[in-house]
């Protein structure tokens, strides 16, 4: 079964061409230079974008995969959650495409598409546990079988990746700030920059505000004082706490619920520190650890293919009625 996949729930363009778990084609067009301007995604920017760009990024993936139109066998989208005027391009498009060719649509959930990104050349199956991090979500989810999910915790506020980017704004560095922030981090130094431990009433959820504020709120300080910061100690204290806690409480989770397997998704889970303390704990504690090749890690097309295959097995197509929602669980029915 051939799946073209659409993805524009953000600020990437991208189209893919998948079969089951293998990928044909991803081509991801993103805007990242233009927001770069103003420090963080533009949401009217991005639907414009993702406007002029959706046709000739499907046509790369259709010649990329060597198919045509008529080799499509459905069409998959993301149609939540996201930036509303950026979804909505890529679900009119695939609709007028799924109408067109006379081939099902499959509405795909973000989440759920970040998940699938550990399928693609892997033999992850469920059930497993999952963290997913990106720069709108955290969550840890029990990922029960393909389509069906329970949700153990998630952020009460911001999520990790708001938390590295606006901390990351705050020390001049250029957006996406969290991955500048991991390039540039060093050591850690907690008696040099203290950070609060958040609290949470939720053992799995997380609270990421209080430590941007303070993060922030330090670097005004030195500001105002006229003294000097280490960017790359502050970056490193900054991502060593965030991360300690994204570990912590995953890895509580996994054994609480029994889980041996664990698999890490979202944006964030590029970050080289989270990769590398997940995977100390997971040895540690005798989990196997699944993580996303590192270009499907941010947003694309084929993760969405993927998990779309799931999806329509599972018998979740949608008409020519389906809307995009800025926000939705990931264990929606
Ligand atoms: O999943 P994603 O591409 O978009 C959504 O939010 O859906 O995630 C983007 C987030 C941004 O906050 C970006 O700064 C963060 O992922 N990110 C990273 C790294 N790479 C991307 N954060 C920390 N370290 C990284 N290496």
């Amino acid at each position: 079964m051939i799946i073209l996949s659409v993805e524009s729930s953000c600020d990437e363009t991208s189209v893919a061409v998948t079969q089951g778990r293998r990928v044909l084609s991803n081509v991801v067009a993103t805007q990242i230079e233009e927001h770069k301007l103003y420090g963080g995604v533009v949401p009217e920017i991005a639907s414009r974008r993702h406007t002029e760009a959706i046709t000739a990024v499907c046509r790369k993936a259709l010649d990329e995969a060597d198919i045509k139109y008529g080799d499509i066998n459905a069409v998959a989208v993301t149609f939540a959650p996201g930036l509303i005027g950026a979804l909505l391009v890529g679900v009119n498009f695939a609709k007028g495409l799924a109408c067109s060719l006379d081939v099902p649509l499959i509405p795909v959930h973000h989440l759920r598409s970040h998940i699938a990104a550990n399928y693609i050349d892997s033999d992850l199956e469920p059930p497993f546990l999952c963290l997913t991090v990106s720069g709108g979500n955290t969550v840890i989810t029990e990922v029960k079988d393909y389509t069906s999910f329970k949700l153990l915790g998630g952020t009460i506020d911001d999520a990790a990746g708001e938390c590295f980017d606006k901390v990351a704004r705050a020390l001049g560095l250029s957006y996406p700030g969290g991955v500048t922030l991991d390039k540039i981090a060093t050591v850690p130094d907690e008696e040099m920059y203290p950070l609060p431990v958040p609290h949470t009433e939720g053992v799995y959820d997380f609270s990421f505000s209080g430590l941007k504020t303070a993060a922030v709120n330090l670097i005004h300080k030195f500001d105002q004082r006229n003294e000097e910061i280490s960017v790359p100690v502050l970056a490193a204290t900054l991502r060593h706490r965030v991360c300690r806690i994204l570990t912590d409480k995953t890895i509580l989770a996994a054994k609480n619920s029994g889980y041996t397997v664990l698999a890490l998704a979202g944006g964030v889970s590029a970050n080289s520190e989270l990769r590398s303390m997940l995977k100390d704990e997971c040895d540690k504690n005798n989990i196997q650890l699944f993580v996303p090749e590192l270009k499907y890690c941010g947003d694309n097309a084929a993760m969405v293919g993927v998990q779309g295959y799931y999806e329509y097995i599972s018998g979740n197509t949608a008409d020519i009625e389906l809307n995009a929602t800025a926000t939705i669980p990931i264990d929606y029915r």
